[in-house]
């Protein structure tokens, strides 16, 4: 099984950005872990700031990979064009987030992502990404 996890723009910043709300792991090493738990999946990892670059990843895996782990971070509330992306391929896409976003400040209660999701993942800190490859297997 071919899975990648997409992550969106500041998630590089795991680790250092607002510990409080997303840990102290980094996503490197956290990705470590992930890959060695689930030997059996063929894991990849990419991560971009940038909107165009999160949309020629989905469309580059979507028509062959077995699915999708998508974080997009702050896009989710306001990317029309990544919601088009994800409903515009063929291979199913769980959205993950790291926090409880519906805990949070309204405009994050928003998902452009949700509506072509096969389903969402949110608020159980890096275990979401960990839930999420489980809901392939
Ligand atoms: C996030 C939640 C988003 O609202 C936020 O902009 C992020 C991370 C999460 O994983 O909790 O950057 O997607």
């Amino acid at each position: 099984m071919k899975l990648i996890i997409i992550n969106g723009p500041n998630l590089n910043l795991l680790g250092k950005r607002e510990p409080e709300v997303y840990g102290t792991n980094t996503f490197e090493d956290f990705f470590t872990e992930l890959q060695f738990k689930f030997q059996e999946v063929q894991l990849e990892y990419y991560q971009s700031n940038i909107e165009g670059e999160l949309i020629g990843k989905i469309q580059e895996v979507g028509f062959t990979y077995d699915g999708i782990i998508l974080n997009a971070a702050a896009y989710t509330h306001t990317s029309v064009g990544i919601g088009d992306a994800v409903k515009a391929i063929d291979c199913p896409v769980v959205e993950v987030h790291i926090s409880n976003t519906f805990q949070r400040e309204e405009f994050r209660h928003t998902s452009y992502i949700s509506p072509g999701a096969k389903g969402v993942i949110l608020g159980f800190g890096l275990q979401s990404y960990e839930l999420a490859i489980q809901s392939f297997l």
